[in-house]
C-alpha cells in the first residue's frame, strides 16, 4: 500500500480512486441506503470509480499498460473486500436495532385489556330481577310496538283519557289499507276481534304487558315485567323520550291491599337498605282502584329531611294499587273470585338515586369513560 500511494502521484487515478475510498469509508456509513449508494459510487457497472480505471486502459502507453492492470487489479480487490465488510457490518447493525424493538421491557408497567362492562340500567334490572325471583315470581316481556287496546282500553282508560292525546303517545302511521282495516272493525264486536284492528302505538308504560298475561296465562299469577317505554318528552335532566319501567302483577284468591304493602316495602328494602319504609298517597290510575302514589324513606337523608327530598323525608318513587275489577274483565279473569295488585315505576330513576346520579342523560349518551366504572356495582358497593 505504502508504495502504491508513493507511486501515486497527483494525476494517478488508482491511487486517487483508491484515496476517495478510503476518505468515503472513514467518513462512515451509517445506513442500508448510505450503504448502497457508497457502493454504487465505486462498483457501479455504469459510472463506478472502479470499472472506469479499466475503461481507461486504452489511453495508456503499451508497455505500461500490464503494471497499471495489476495495479488497478490490487485496488479493485481491496476496495471489493472492504465493501463486502461494510456490508456485513450494516446487515449487523440492522438486526441489532430490529432485535431491540422487539425486545420487552419487563420493567414497563402492565397494559389493562379493555373489558366491557354491564350499563348501570342493566345491572339495576337485574338486582330488582333477582329480589322478585327470590320472591317467587317470574318474568315477562311484550312488545315496545303496542296497541290502543293493550295500552289503554283494557287499562281502562276512558276513551277522552288525556293519556291518550298525542301529547304524549307516539301513534304510528299506518299503510291506508290498514288504517281502513281498522275502522270497519265493529266497536261492538269481542276482545279477540278488537285487539288487533286497535291503532298502534309505541307503549307509554309497561303495564299493557298486565292484559298480555292475564289473557294469556289466567289466574293466579305472579310476575314482574321490565321493559323500555316512551313518551313524547322533550330531553332534560329527568327525561326522555325513551324509559325503562318495571312493573309488578300479583292476581290470587284474596290479594289485598295490605299484601301490596308487604311486598312494595320488602322489595324497597331489599333495593334501598333495611329500614326502609312506604307510605301510600291516594291517587287516581285508572287501571286500580285504590290506586296510589308509593313514596319511601328519602335513600339520601334516611327520612331526616333534606334537599333531595324537599324536606319532607320522603321521594316518590313509583304508582300502585289494587288491580281494577274493569281490568280483570277485559283480561278474561273473574273479579268475584280473583283479586290482584300491581305496581310499576321507573328504573331509571331508581338507578339514577341508586347511583347517585345527577342527570338522566348519563344513562342514554354511552360514553364508555363514564359507564366504564360501573362495572358491575351500584354505589355503596365495595370497589
Ligand atoms: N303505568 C303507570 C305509569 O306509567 C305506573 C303504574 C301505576 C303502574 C299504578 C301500576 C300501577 O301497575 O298499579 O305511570
Amino acid at each position: 500500500m505504502d508504495d502504491e500511494r508513493r507511486s501515486g502521484a497527483p494525476d494517478d487515478p488508482i491511487a486517487s480512486v483508491l484515496e476517495t475510498f478510503r476518505e468515503a469509508v472513514e467518513a462512515g456509513v451509517s445506513s442500508r441506503g448510505e450503504f448502497e449508494r457508497l457502493k454504487g459510487r465505486f462498483l457501479g457497472r455504469e459510472k463506478g470509480l472502479v470499472p472506469a480505471l479499466f475503461s481507461g486502459v486504452k489511453d495508456i502507453p503499451p508497455a505500461e499498460r500490464g503494471g497499471f492492470g495489476a495495479r488497478a487489479n490490487a485496488v479493485k480487490r481491496e476496495i471489493v473486500e472492504a465493501i463486502g465488510r461494510l456490508s456485513d457490518d450494516v446487515a449487523r447493525r440492522e438486526a441489532m436495532s430490529r432485535e431491540r424493538a422487539a425486545a420487552v421491557d419487563v420493567t414497563l408497567p402492565g397494559r389493562r385489556p379493555r373489558t366491557g362492562a354491564l350499563h348501570p340500567l342493566t345491572i339495576v334490572r337485574r338486582r330488582v330481577e333477582e329480589i322478585f325471583l327470590r320472591m317467587g315470581y317470574s318474568i315477562a316481556d311484550g312488545p315496545e310496538i303496542e296497541n290502543d287496546f293493550h295500552n289503554f282500553e283494557a287499562l281502562n282508560f276512558p276513551p277522552e283519557h288525556p293519556a291518550r292525546d298525542t301529547q304524549d303517545t307516539f301513534f304510528l302511521q299506518m299503510p291506508p289499507e290498514a288504517e281502513a282495516g281498522r275502522r270497519e272493525a265493529n266497536p261492538e264486536s269481542d276482545l279477540e276481534d278488537r285487539a288487533p284492528r286497535s291503532p298502534l302505538l309505541l307503549r307509554t308504560h309497561t303495564s299493557p304487558v298486565q292484559i298480555r298475561e292475564m289473557r294469556q296465562r289466567g289466574a293466579p299469577l305472579r310476575m314482574i315485567m321490565p321493559g323500555r317505554v316512551y313518551r313524547k318528552d322533550e330531553v332534560d335532566a329527568t327525561h326522555s323520550p325513551v324509559f325503562h319501567q318495571v312493573e309488578a302483577l300479583v292476581v290470587d284468591k284474596g290479594i289485598s291491599l295490605a299484601d301490596l304493602k308487604g311486598t312494595v316495602e320488602t322489595f324497597l328494602s331489599e333495593l334501598f337498605g333495611a329500614g326502609t319504609k312506604a307510605r301510600f298517597i291516594p291517587t287516581f290510575f285508572p287501571f286500580v282502584e285504590p290506586g296510589a302514589d308509593v313514596h319511601m324513606t328519602c335513600i339520601f337523608c334516611r327520612g331526616a329531611g333534606c334537599r333531595k327530598c324537599k324536606g319532607s323525608g320522603w321521594i316518590e318513587i313509583m304508582g300502585a294499587g289494587c288491580v281494577h275489577p274493569n281490568v280483570l274483565v277485559r283480561a278474561g279473569i273473574d273479579p268475584e273470585t280473583y283479586t290482584g295488585f300491581a305496581f310499576g315505576g321507573g328504573i331509571d330513576r331508581i338507578a339514577l338515586l341508586l347511583y347517585g346520579f345527577p342527570d338522566l342523560r348519563l344513562l342514554f349518551e354511552g360514553d364508555e369513560r363514564f359507564l366504564g366504572q360501573y362495572a358491575g356495582r351500584l354505589l355503596g358497593d365495595p370497589a
